[in-house]
């Protein structure tokens, strides 16, 4: 049996003083609120209606939880990802699960019965925000990814598959062929594997194998029961159906957006459900938007900016996905710098994915205090020479500044970039850079004069 499964979270989080217990019965209209006034996580002991089940949320809505899960201190975060990511460790099958203690199948599939939350105010439905979602394509094999889901009717969700991702790309093959795409939700998995597939892994990467090595232990996957697919064993609950050959022709939303901004109306496919497993005791997990998704995006927006730097073969010292810009928009690193590596730092990281601004210092800056960030930019930056702007590149459609309610159906938006070299320009010499040092100041100890 897994030993880094969700629930060994809540007990970790638990250990460190971070979950808070609420026993008084609450709505599942209130969980959204109620939970965004906790500081630590917390659990939901009893859901007015729903009896049987739990809800718990907010688990890595701050750094410190999300180093918790990772088992290292804030700052290494994005560098334990990157190193554990290249230690891949294969999923096992195991032949019966947790998540398959309850089965609905046929007309019992009934979304009802489960304590789905209504979030934000001008959500399009209550929804399920915080999936694991698996599907398999025949050439490309299998993939993971996580999608939010909204409630439609009993048995059926919308699904946001409006960005590009290895999903929607596997849901336009099959749907070439005019054929559904099988797939399944787990909800109420460990942070960790959240994290492997929110990674933006090349199509033939195994997601699996990556949460594997994330975990330091191989998944254990069961067979679904009405598909051809592999789901993991320790989840609390289970989806599974088809993205139905519509193409993008359904209203999804509006949502609380990991953007922070109440988001639009979308048109997306529909999600329909064969069959519906949980746990006999299960936890619902509703992922706190924005800031559980957010914190999830920073360590892989800095993993893959660690990875896009180290390809250009520049050192990295030090990264951040600031959570302002919702650890995506934003990447600040820190490096090691020769000649000319400021440059190629800056286009290394506006490759990375959605990232729109990029600042690189060099290792002398503490890239988490801004007002070494902002000395370093009065000081070290020529708006005509440091200032890198690369237009046409990939978008979200969420960033209202892309216009994205120009495009057609399906259309995908494009922006301009920008990238500041804030590292000390070539020929200006270190010894100008020298920091003010009070007389004396490692031999007069205040406490000496108290
Ligand atoms: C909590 C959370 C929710 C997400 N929801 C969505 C979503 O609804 N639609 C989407 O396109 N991407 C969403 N993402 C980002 C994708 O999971 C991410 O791009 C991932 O790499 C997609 O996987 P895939 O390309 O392997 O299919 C979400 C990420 C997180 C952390």
């Amino acid at each position: 049996m897994n030993e880094n499964g969700f629930r060994d979270f809540l007990n970790d989080l638990e250990d460190a003083g971070q979950l808070k217990h609420i026993k008084k019965p609450v709505d599942c209209r209130q969980l959204s609120s109620l939970g965004d006034q906790v500081n630590e996580a917390t659990i939901f002991e009893n859901i007015i209606d729903y009896p049987g089940w739990r809800v718990a949320t907010a688990l890595v809505s701050t750094r410190k939880r999300l180093a918790i899960a990772m088992g290292c201190p804030e700052n290494r975060v994005a560098f334990e990802f990157e190193s554990k990511s290249t230690r891949p460790i294969k999923p096992i099958s195991v032949k019966s699960a947790p998540c398959q203690e309850i089965v609905m199948e046929g007309d019992n599939v009934d979304l009802t019965t489960i304590p789905l939350p209504m979030m934000h105010l001008f959500d399009g439905g209550p929804y399920i925000s915080g999936t694991f979602a698996i599907s398999n394509d025949p050439e490309h094999g299998s993939n993971v990814g996580c999608y939010r889901l909204m409630y439609r009717t009993p048995n059926e969700t919308g699904i946001d598959l409006v960005s590009p991702s290895d999903m929607r790309f596997y849901y336009q093959r099959a749907l070439d062929k005019g054929e559904p795409l099988p797939i399944a939700i787990a909800v109420g998995v460990h942070p960790l594997d959240m994290l492997a597939a929110s990674y933006k892994a090349p199509i033939d990467i195994d997601e699996l194998a990556l949460a594997g090595g994330l975990r330091g232990q191989a998944l254990e996957m069961v067979k679904c029961k009405s598909l051809d697919l592999e789901v993991p064993a320790d989840a609390e609950m289970i989806l599974e159906g088809e993205l139905l050959p519509i193409g993008w022709t359904a209203d999804e939303g509006p949502f609380g957006e990991f953007s922070q901004i109440s988001g639009d109306v979308k048109w997306n496919p529909v999600f329909r459900i064969k069959c519906i497993t949980h746990r006999r005791d299960p936890i619902f997990y509703m992922l706190q938007m924005p800031w559980e998704n957010d914190w999830l995006a920073a360590p892989v927006t800095e993993a893959a900016g660690l990875q896009a730097l180290r390809i250009a073969s520049v050192q990295p010292v030090d990264i951040r996905a600031p959570v302002g810009s919702c650890g995506y928009w934003s990447l600040i690193a820190s490096i090691k710098k020769r000649p000319g590596e400021g440059k190629n730092a800056v286009a290394a990281l506006l490759s990375v994915a959605e990232v729109k601004f990029v600042i690189v210092t060099d290792e002398d800056i503490d890239i988490y205090d801004p007002d070494e960030l902002d000395w370093a930019i009065a000081f070290r930056v020529q708006a005509n020479q440091d200032a890198i702007i690369l237009e046409g590149a990939r978008a979200k459609h969420i960033d209202p500044s892309v216009k994205s309610w120009l495009l057609g159906k399906g259309g995908l938006p494009t922006t301009a970039k920008l990238g500041i070299d804030a590292t000390i320009p070539e020929g200006v010499p270190k010894i100008l850079y020298r920091r003010i040092k009070n007389y004396g100041r490692d031999r007069f100890k205040l406490e000496d004069f108290e």
